[in-house]
């Protein structure tokens, strides 16, 4: 028996954290005795007519709150004491089996949980940090509206300190630690309230899929995840949300501002006359419908930004064995609808992409092979094996409904 279970509260008009057993039993006496009044008061109550009287399911439910707060004691001399005393007014009454109505469950519960009662469940958190004094409803004097991440290793740290200054204090900073080094960014002040997860040679998918449950970021509107080597000089990120709140963009990035690496794809490239775009004409043969990636419904991995509703649906689209991501961005579209119109790329607010190699060249150096190179054939690989299992789903589902997904073509 825990100190939760004797937080007793109601009947005495005051709040009671009873210490020795004998005391306990005292008040579970004297609360069983307060109910057992207030029961036969609402029982003999005049418009509660005998007729109506079949343990209609709020009865029960009153019954079984006030049963859990007690000991299994307790609450077993209330479900003793029950039949009888409905028995004695109504004998139909007694054939529900009061041990099983009694018990808790309720299956619209998160899985798992159908045994709590539905208001005691929290079924989200947050990154908030709290205090260990004071009353935890003043714990909370700020609440960003907003999480950004990066995956970083210390060589980036100028870098990033000069990203994380374009973020204002409405946003929660998140650093993924790839190179196990935390302490050396204590010199920046914004790193104390940032928060900071040390996974040695991870990549930013494996910690967005294991750190970033949407469940755990649900109060959060939009949530950036971003690499470590982009260049923020034109960039702000409150002109940026508010952006992408005018233009209703659910996944988004910002533009691609000349680099010396060049471009793969003329969808993120910046344009210089608009807020935002949503479409483009990729080379000839690229794009089997202009409403499709990579000619529209497409931004890149590097710096995402997802809506809240959209994150939801992506992190389910997470593999957990495909780590560097390879795929999803061609994939990101089944997640919004219309995506043609919910997916675009920021102009006004744009960035650089570096293309410092860091994780990148982490890998491992296999048959003569630079370590590099290991890496990329890995992502290869994974972008394959995304698209199978991607479109092998997609076909158990259409069987699954009897259609033949072999009669249309898929996109
Ligand atoms: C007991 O309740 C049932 C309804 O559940 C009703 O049909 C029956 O007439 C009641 N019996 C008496 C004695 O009131
Ligand atoms: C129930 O109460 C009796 C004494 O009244 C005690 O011996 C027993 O341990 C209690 N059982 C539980 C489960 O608390
Ligand atoms: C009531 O439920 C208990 C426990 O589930 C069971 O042992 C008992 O047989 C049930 N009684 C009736 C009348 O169904
Ligand atoms: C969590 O509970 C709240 C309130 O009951 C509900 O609105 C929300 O949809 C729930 N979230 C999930 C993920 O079940
Ligand atoms: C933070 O958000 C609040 C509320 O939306 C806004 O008034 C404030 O200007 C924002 N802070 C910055 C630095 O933009
Ligand atoms: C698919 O096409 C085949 C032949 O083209 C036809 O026999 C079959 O009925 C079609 N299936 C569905 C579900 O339309």
């Amino acid at each position: 028996m825990n100190s939760e279970s004797l937080y007793i509260k109601g009947n005495f008009g005051r709040s009671v954290l009873p210490k020795k057993p004998n005391e306990t039993m005292k008040i579970f006496v004297a609360v069983f005795i307060g109910s057992l009044f207030g029961f036969l008061v609402g029982f003999s109550f005049p418009s509660l007519s005998l007729t109506k009287l079949n343990i209609t399911s709020s009865l029960i439910c009153d019954f079984s709150k006030v049963g859990h707060k007690f000991s299994s004691n307790s609450s077993r001399n209330i479900r003793d004491a029950l039949p009888s005393l409905i028995g004695s007014r109504n004998n139909s009454l007694q054939s529900p089996n009061m041990t099983d109505l009694l018990k808790i469950w309720v299956p619209s519960n998160p899985r798992g949980a159908e045994r709590l009662p539905p208001r005691i469940i929290a079924n989200e958190s947050d990154f908030f940090p709290r205090r260990l004094w004071g009353k935890p409803s003043e714990d909370l004097t700020h609440k960003p509206k907003y999480l950004v991440t990066f995956t970083v290793g210390l060589n980036q740290k100028n870098n990033i300190n000069a990203a994380v200054k374009k973020f204002s204090e409405n946003f929660t900073i998140l650093l993924f630690h790839y190179d196990g080094k935390t302490s050396e960014w204590d010199e920046f002040e914004w790193s104390k309230r940032a928060i900071h997860v040390s996974v040695h040679k991870q990549t930013k998918w494996w910690y967005a899929k294991r750190f970033l449950h949407p469940s755990i970021v649900a109060p959060y509107d939009y949530i950036f995840i971003w690499d470590e080597d982009l260049g923020v000089e034109h960039f702000d990120a409150e002109q940026y949300i508010k952006l992408v709140k005018k233009h209703g963009l659910e996944i988004s990035q910002p533009g691609l501002g000349p680099s010396n690496k060049g471009l793969t794809w003329q969808m993120t490239k910046r344009r210089g006359d608009e807020e935002v775009h949503k479409e483009t004409t990729e080379k000839p043969g690229w794009c089997s419908d202009p409403h499709r990636p990579p000619c529209a419904a497409f931004v890149e991995i590097m710096a995402p930004v997802f809506s809240r509703d959209a994150w939801r649906c992506v992190w389910h689209m997470i593999q957990n064995d495909l780590v560097h991501g390879w795929g999803l961005d061609f994939a990101l579209q089944k997640c919004v609808e219309p995506a043609h119109e919910k997916i675009g790329v920021v102009d006004a607010q744009w960035i650089v992409h570096q293309s410092i190699p860091s994780l990148g060249s982490q890998g491992q150096s296999e048959n003569g092979k630079a370590p590099w190179q290991g890496v990329r054939e890995r992502c290869r690989k994974e972008w394959a094996m995304f698209q199978n299992r991607m479109s092998n789903a997609e076909k158990a589902y259409y069987l699954g409904k009897g259609i033949d997904p072999s009669n249309f073509t898929s996109h």
